[in-house]
């Protein structure tokens, strides 16, 4: 059986910056607090015109740049978002029409802040067939329309942006195992609650700010630490892996304090450990792209690297796979 390789990757932020200063601009906040609880400095905005779909485009065409791949030679797009352009169409149908995939289908996952983690490991299933050659996977966010800026502790933590991989056969390389984990108990304590089919979006509901993302912080923090380190733990046991033998962690970007948590309960270094929110924030589904994009040129063909993230579901799980270039 084929493993599904990461063959290329790419990422887009845009260039607009909203800094802690910024946000001391609009609030009663400040750079020290939000630094110092979260570790993030500054997040990007994508313009009003730009959407889930603009991020997928571009981080397409690097694809297929990269690795010289024609757009008609894509199967299939995966898109994990949950800021998607529009409720209907799905998103990934519209970055395929934008891009000009002409022969590919694509759908959305919506899993949070988990949606990257879950649609790679279902897009490795369509690889591991056999069925299917050249798989793309979008993880990307525009985060920043669901934020109210009215609400301090939950506003401060999102930014826009995301990024792909490209996903091709291999024999020796790419998604060995994954544990995804899911538990409903979490469906209230980090929502959107209007503008779905229970609550249809109306003025009274616009007037409550039901529109924005609202969290129970402190339980969401408890809950990501300990379900991000006990997943990667089980696949590393799974595996028979130790932690010295994992070259890279790359954790869900929610906060530095839970990474910095996940990392001494699994007594991981954290220089093995991918970071970049202090540039960009949570971007859900986007951040974990986001940093392979970023940290590209320090991996190495072999190594191996644990995925982990945690999200509103709440869902959460690790991935192991082994880097081919
Ligand atoms: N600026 C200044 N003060 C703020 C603030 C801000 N942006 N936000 C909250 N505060 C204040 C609170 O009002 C509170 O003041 P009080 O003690 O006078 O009542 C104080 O800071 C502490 O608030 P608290 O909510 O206890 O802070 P915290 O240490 O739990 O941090 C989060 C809040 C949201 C940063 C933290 O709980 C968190 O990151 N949770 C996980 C959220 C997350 O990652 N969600 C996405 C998961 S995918």
């Amino acid at each position: 059986m084929p493993k599904a390789a990461i063959t290329a990757v790419g990422g887009y932020v845009s260039d607009k910056v909203l800094s802690n200063a910024d946000l001391e601009k609009m609030m009663d906040t400040n750079d020290e607090w939000i630094t110092s609880r979260t570790g993030i400095h500054e997040r990007r905005v994508l313009p009003k015109d730009q959407a889930v779909s603009d991020i997928g485009v571009d981080v397409v065409n690097q694809l297929l740049e990269k690795t010289n791949t024609s757009n008609e030679e894509i199967d299939l797009l995966i898109c994990a978002t949950c800021t998607g352009d529009y409720i209907i169409p799905d998103t990934a149908n519209n970055i395929c029409y934008k891009a000009g995939l002409t022969n590919t289908f694509g759908y959305d996952i919506n899993a949070a802040c988990s949606g990257f983690l879950f649609a790679l490991y279902t897009a490795s299933q369509f690889i591991e067939t056999g069925r299917y050659k050249k798989v793309i996977v979008i993880g990307g966010e525009k985060m920043t329309s669901y934020m109210n800026y009215d609400d301090r502790t939950t506003s401060i933590l999102f930014g826009d942006g995301g990024g792909g991989v490209l996903l091709e056969p291999s024999e020796k390389f790419g998604v060995i195992d994954a544990i995804l984990k899911g538990d409903g108990v979490g469906s209230q304590m980090l929502k959107i609650d209007a503008g779905g089919s229970l609550n249809p979006m109306n003025q009274e509901r616009l007037d409550n700010k039901e529109n924005f993302v609202t969290q129970d912080g402190k339980q969401v923090f408890k809950r990501a630490v300990t379900g991000m380190s006990t997943t990667v733990e089980e696949v590393l046991n799974r595996n028979n892996l130790e932690p010295n033998e994992i070259n890279w962690i790359v954790p869900h970007q929610a906060n530095e304090r839970i990474i910095n948590s996940v990392a001494r309960q699994l007594s991981f270094p954290m220089d093995r450990v991918m970071l970049n929110i202090d540039k960009y924030g949570n971007t859900s589904a986007g951040t974990i792209p986001l940093c392979l994009w970023e940290y590209e040129s320090q991996l190495n063909k072999g190594d191996n690297i644990i995925l982990t993230a945690f999200g509103g579901g709440f869902t959460w799980g690790s991935l192991y796979l082994k880097w081919a270039y």
